[in-house]
């Protein structure tokens, strides 16, 4: 008797694992749109496609490649604020790649 109940108990676990490995898991990721992160978090300082004014360097023909700008968006620099807290690592590096794309225009 002993031995059914633990061949059953065997059988369930067993099952049980299964299920769990076929269950699909969902796509949590959602296509970040840079250019709203940017107007959301970037623009009211350095303008809308990151030239604004003498206070800010212009984003535009900054010479930083994207790990000095992925650097500087995440820990901050002089009075530009740190992102770290408020923005993940796909949105920044999202932003830094925008940047990027506005120096080869
Ligand atoms: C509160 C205003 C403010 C906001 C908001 C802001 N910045 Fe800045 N940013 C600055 C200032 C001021 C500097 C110049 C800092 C310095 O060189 O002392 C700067 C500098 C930079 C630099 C150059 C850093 C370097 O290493 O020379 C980059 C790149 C940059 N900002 C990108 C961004 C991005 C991307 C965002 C949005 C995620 C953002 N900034 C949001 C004010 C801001």
């Amino acid at each position: 008797m002993k031995k059914i109940i633990l061949a059953l108990i065997v059988i369930v676990v067993a099952v049980g694992s299964c299920a769990k490995k076929s269950t699909p898991t969902a796509a949590k990721e959602v296509a970040i749109d840079a250019t709203s992160v940017f107007g959301k978090n970037c623009a009211r300082c350095h303008g809308a496609e990151g030239v604004k004014d003498s206070r800010t360097p212009n984003l535009q023909t900054i010479a930083l490649d994207k790990a000095g700008l992925v650097k500087s968006i995440t820990y901050g620099k002089g009075h530009m604020p740190a992102f770290q807290d408020n923005l993940n690592t796909a949105e920044i590096a999202a932003v830094a790649d925008l940047i990027v794309g506005w120096h080869t225009k």
